[in-house]
C-alpha cells in the first residue's frame, strides 16, 4: 500500500465515520480491506483504492467505513455502570416519570447487541416494578454488518461467556447447537436503527438515559466534543450520559459534569440536574 492510498482512504473513513486510522494502523487498513477488495471483484488493495477514486460508489465507501469499526463488546461490559443502572437510575425513573409512566434508553453505539441487551434483561427482571409503562430501548450503530448480527441476537459459547451471568444465559437464551440466541421477550424490547454518530440525533428523539461507551476513544478531540453537545441537545435536564471507562467528558465537553460517585456517568452541566451521589454512597 502507497502512502498515496493509505491517506486517501484514512480520510475517507474519518469524513464519513469520525475514526482517526493514523501510520501505524496502516497493517489495520490492509488486513481489514482485502476481504472487500474481494467481496467487490477486484484483485486486491491497490486495485480497490483505485476504484475508489474514479467511482465513488456508495455501496463500496459504505462496506470500506463499515470495515474499519471495531466492534468489541460484550454482556454487562464492566459490571459497574450496569449495576448503577439497577441500583440508581431504574429507582430515580421510578421516581420521577411517575406521571408519565414512560422513559427511553439510547445505546449510541450498540455493535453486536451485548449492551442493549445487557440493558433489556435488567428490565425485564426489575419489570413488576414497571407494570403498564412504556420503555423504549433504542441501539444504533454505524456499521450495517454489525447491526445485522444485534438483530439477530445469536451469541457463539465464547460470547455468551463474557460477563454473563449463567441464571440470566439460562433464562433467556436458546441453545441451537454451538449456539445461543437471546430469547424473543428480550428481543423485541430493543429497536435497532443504523445512525452515525456524525449526524444530528434530532430523529432518534429525547433519551432519559444514553450509553455512548468505548466509541469516543476512536475519535479526535474536535469530533468528540461536537458529538456530546450533539447528544447533550437530546437528553432532558435530568438526563444520565453513560461513557466507557477510558473516556471522560473532562477537557472534551462543558456541556456535561462529573456526577460524584459515580464511575463513567454524566448529568447535564448548565440545567444542574441530579446528583445520586447519595444513593451511590
Ligand atoms: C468498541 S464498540 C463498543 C460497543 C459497546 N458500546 C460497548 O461498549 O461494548 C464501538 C462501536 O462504535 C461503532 N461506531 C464507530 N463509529 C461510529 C459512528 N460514527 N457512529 C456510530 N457508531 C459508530 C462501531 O461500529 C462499533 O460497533
Amino acid at each position: 500500500m502507497n502512502v498515496g492510498d493509505f491517506e486517501m482512504i484514512s480520510q475517507l473513513v474519518k469524513e464519513r465515520s469520525g475514526l482517526l486510522l493514523t501510520e501505524d494502523k496502516a497493517y489495520l487498513l490492509a488486513s481489514r480491506l482485502n476481504p472487500v477488495a474481494r467481496r467487490h471483484n477486484f484483485k486486491g488493495f491497490d486495485e480497490l483504492a483505485k476504484a475508489v477514486r474514479v467511482h465513488k460508489d456508495e455501496n463500496l465507501l459504505a462496506d470500506i467505513t463499515d470495515a474499519m469499526t471495531t466492534n468489541e463488546s460484550f454482556f454487562f461490559r464492566d459490571a459497574e455502570p450496569f449495576d448503577q443502572f439497577r441500583d440508581l437510575i431504574l429507582p430515580h425513573m421510578l421516581e420521577t416519570r411517575a406521571s408519565q409512566r414512560s422513559f427511553r434508553v439510547w445505546c449510541a453505539a450498540c455493535s453486536s447487541g451485548q449492551e442493549p441487551y445487557s440493558l433489556a434483561m435488567i428490565l425485564k427482571e426489575n419489570e413488576a416494578q414497571f407494570a403498564g409503562w412504556n420503555i423504549e430501548l433504542v441501539a444504533t450503530d454505524i456499521s450495517r454488518n454489525i447491526l445485522a448480527k444485534a438483530v439477530e441476537g445469536t451469541y457463539s459459547q465464547f460470547e455468551v461467556q463474557r460477563g454473563l451471568p449463567i441464571d440470566l444465559l439460562v433464562k433467556y437464551f436458546n441453545q441451537d447447537g454451538e449456539h445461543w440466541q437471546i430469547d424473543e421477550s428480550i428481543r423485541s424490547m430493543v429497536t435497532f436503527r443504523p445512525f452515525n454518530l456524525l449526524d444530528d440525533p434530532a430523529d432518534i428523539g429525547q433519551c432519559d438515559v444514553v450509553f455512548c461507551r468505548n466509541v469516543l476513544i476512536y475519535f479526535d478531540l474536535p469530533t468528540k466534543s461536537a458529538i456530546l453537545d450533539r447528544i447533550a441537545r437530546v437528553m432532558p435536564p435530568d438526563g444520565f450520559l453513560y461513557l466507557g471507562g477510558a473516556e471522560t467528558v473532562l477537557g472534551v465537553s462543558d456541556r456535561f459534569r462529573i456526577m460524584h460517585g459515580l464511575h463513567g456517568v454524566y448529568g447535564l452541566a448548565e440545567l444542574g440536574g441530579p446528583d445520586l451521589a447519595q444513593a451511590a454512597g
